[in-house]
């Protein structure tokens, strides 16, 4: 796939970002990741996508529909991180390379969030460093850009 499409899933919460405790997620919102991700990704001449659901369902159905897509997710998973098998399942179920993100350095914060069900299945995680996380991950994403086939 030469297309260069990297797509970019926030989970339940994430769309409270700028209100929701900004003393571990910061001031900026969703809307303000989202701007700041579009023009790096400009700068790395990668095609964006992004979506956030609050449900497991749909977060399942965005891993599924990336098969044949896209070149790679990033993956904010939010609390599902710690607990949702069934999104361990789906991106063990498809073709399609995830790093897992976090806003905040989730082992240095409660015990239940050290735990992530899904990091075995994704090629990589990286926390702590607020939107710089997701800024690292399309950086991996550009370092290993072959433009070859998935
Ligand atoms: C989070 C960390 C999770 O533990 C938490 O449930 C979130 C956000 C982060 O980005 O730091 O919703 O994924």
């Amino acid at each position: 796939m030469k297309n260069r499409k990297y797509l970019v899933i926030n989970g339940p919460n994430l769309n409270r970002l700028g209100k929701r405790e900004p003393g571990i997620y910061g001031a900026q919102t969703l809307e303000d990741l989202k701007a700041e991700l579009v023009s790096f990704s400009r700068e790395l001449l990668m095609d964006l996508s992004f979506e956030q659901s609050n449900n497991e369902g749909d977060i399942i159905d965005f891993i599924h529909g990336a098969e044949g897509e896209f070149c790679g997710i990033v993956l904010n998973a939010g609390a599902y991180t710690h607990y949702s098998y069934a999104i361990r399942d789906a991106i063990a179920s498809v073709d399609v390379p995830v790093i897992e993100v976090h806003l905040s350095n989730v082992h240095a914060r409660e015990e239940f969030r050290r735990e992530s069900v899904i990091a075995p299945v994704t090629i990589g995680q990286i926390s702590g460093f607020g939107f710089d996380s997701y800024r690292l991950a399309l950086q991996v994403f550009h370092n290993q850009f072959k433009g070859d086939t998935l």
